[in-house]
């Protein structure tokens, strides 16, 4: 092969410097290119114990790792010369019309994850136009996220405790600050063994102890943003200390009972979703006390190990319930595919968790926004290579589940 120097002239059109992005989180979040990415930027940009908090599961978090690969097993049946060029990512879940085919679920003291919190999570929401989740366990009041986003379609996620009248008082302050959908947690009697959370020591509020002051060298931002800023506490739970697994058994009632269920159906006036079903039969029963949804999930994982796989329940579950009721799903979700998948299978929505903690942790509002534009890009695509012009028109026929992955 003949060689020769290049000429300066040929070069010149090469160099082309990518534009100096003056903000930091932008320049940090600019060549994330999936959630995967985000949680990797995440976990160097936040204190060991606090990336596990959100990134772990309980025990030997098979239920997680086996929720996640079953969407491995999902193949697409695409048709071609279709036109494609406009797509539909709009879907109506309970009762109204998202944006997108999918919310975001409750998550337990956001603001550690990053103080711009739940605010911020909301705010997202908010912009993009999908319904956000505020869990008992939050950090931001069930007002407060009205003051941070105003427009958000809010759901509130209830945990029942021992104390009863203290779940009423919630659901009276959600439905006065204007939820639409209440979501009752049933899959956590007793706390999930977060071994995670057991070997870092992590309490919540984090101890300030040798071990932390070591780590704010490493994680000097996480640290002065927790510091100067309004103090890290559960905003509707009065009792905190200790691992999160001791308060859940501390506050969570373990005799909570379908009784429960057809009292909040009365108590309740707007939509009623039951999370955390991991059976036919359970879905059955609650729908028959007045729940419009279930939400097929096993709380990503955290909670009872060699659970169900959630994705593998929602065709047998939509069989089950015809009409009558909606099937959301949760559980493994990092791709936008796999929430395509989920409605191809029957569902009506999906719920994501650790897919925007991770842009949360890797770059507050502005990495919730990623890991949804990363969501939104990958549903838009894959729809478009399917060869169908919106998620309404995703079918059973669309989607396989191959036997081994
Ligand atoms: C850090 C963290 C905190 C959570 N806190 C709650 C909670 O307070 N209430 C609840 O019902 N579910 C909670 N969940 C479960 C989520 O609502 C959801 O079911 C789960 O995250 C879905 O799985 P995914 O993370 O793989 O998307 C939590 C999940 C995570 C990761």
């Amino acid at each position: 092969m003949e060689r020769r120097l290049p000429r300066p002239s040929e070069l010149a059109p090469l160099l082309r410097p990518a534009p100096f992005v003056r903000d930091a989180t932008q320049r940090r979040l600019r060549r994330a290119a999936s959630i995967a990415d985000l949680r990797a930027i995440a976990r160097r940009r936040t204190p060991r114990a606090v990336f596990d908090y959100a990134d772990g599961a309980a025990d030997g978090e098979l239920s997680l790792n086996r929720a996640r690969n079953a969407f491995s097993r999902v193949e697409f049946t695409p048709s071609v010369l279709r036109d494609v060029s406009r797509v539909d990512l709009s879907r109506e879940i309970l009762g109204k019309r998202s944006a997108l085919p999918f919310a975001l679920a409750p998550t337990g003291f956001t603001r550690m994850m990053h103080t711009a919190g739940e605010a911020a999570v909301a705010a997202v929401a908010e912009q993009v136009g999908i319904p956000f989740t505020l869990s008992t366990m939050g950090t931001t009041t069930i007002e407060g996220v009205v003051a941070a986003a105003p427009g958000v379609r809010r759901w509130f996620q209830l945990y029942l405790w021992r104390d009863r009248a203290f779940g009423k008082d919630l659901v009276e302050r959600a439905a006065a600050a204007g939820y639409d959908t209440l979501m009752l947690t049933v899959d956590t009697p007793v706390g999930g063994a977060r071994l995670r959370d057991v070997r870092n020591g992590l309490s919540i509020p984090p101890a300030l102890s040798l071990r932390t002051f070591v780590d704010g060298a490493l994680h000097p931002s996480w640290w002065f943003d927790l510091l100067t800023t309004r103090p890290l506490q559960f905003a509707t739970l009065t009792d905190s200390g200790g691992t999160p697994a001791d308060m859940i058994n501390r506050v969570f009632d373990p005799a909570l009972t379908m009784a429960d269920v057809d009292w909040l159906r009365g108590a309740w006036p707007g939509k009623l979703v039951i999370k955390g079903i991991q059976n036919v039969d359970d879905a059955v029963r609650v729908v028959d006390a007045g729940a419009d949804a279930v939400l097929l999930s096993n709380h990503g994982g955290r909670q009872l190990d060699r659970a169900p796989v959630p994705l593998e329940l929602v065709e047998p579950t939509v069989q089950a319930l015809g009409a009558v009721a909606e099937v959301l799903v949760d559980t493994g979700i990092t791709h936008g595919a796999d929430v395509l998948a989920a409605i191809g299978l029957g569902a009506r929505a999906a719920l994501v968790g650790r897919a925007y903690l991770y842009g949360l942790m890797a770059g507050g509002q502005a990495g919730v926004a990623k890991a949804v534009e990363i969501l939104t890009g990958e549903i838009t695509r894959t729809l478009q290579l399917i060869g169908v012009n919106s998620v309404d028109e995703i079918r059973r026929e669309h989607v396989r589940l191959r036997p081994n992955g």
